[in-house]
């Protein structure tokens, strides 16, 4: 199961905009969340079950911006790090347990500065 998810399309919730002022992203435009702990961009994916690399295509000009991927109650760390520019993107892949069917999968900020700016998620 290949699921690709524009962060602009086919969210429930973000806190924070969609916007494309920057180079690089995919698709029509990039998440934008509020600078905040806790803002968040929550993805509804459907898959088949089992463990998936899921890929977050993020952009981050300032120091790193930790995140909780949480699904099923299982939580994955996301380290953010700088990628020099808000128009350099890069993306940070961790393996991740999903259940068959539909997943609500949740990225929360760790820091005051809300999360990187985020393009898509792929599994
Ligand atoms: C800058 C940048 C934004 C970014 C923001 C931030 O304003 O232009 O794209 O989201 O910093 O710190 O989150």
């Amino acid at each position: 199961t290949l699921t690709i998810q524009e962060s602009e399309k086919g969210f429930c919730t973000v806190n924070g905009e969609i916007v494309n002022n920057h180079e690089g992203y995919s698709g029509t435009g990039f998440v934008d969340t509020a600078n905040a702990e806790g803002a968040s961009i929550t993805w509804k994916v459907d898959v088949d079950g089992g463990n998936y690399d899921v890929s977050v295509r993020f952009a981050n000009g300032s120091t790193a911006r930790g995140a909780t991927l949480s699904s099923n109650e299982i939580n994955t760390t996301y380290g953010f790090a700088t990628t020099g520019d808000w128009a350099t993107w890069a993306d940070e892949t961790h393996t991740v347990s999903l259940a068959a069917g539909e997943n609500t999968i949740q990225l929360s900020a760790l820091t005051a500065g809300g999360l990187p700016n985020v393009d898509a998620i792929t599994i």
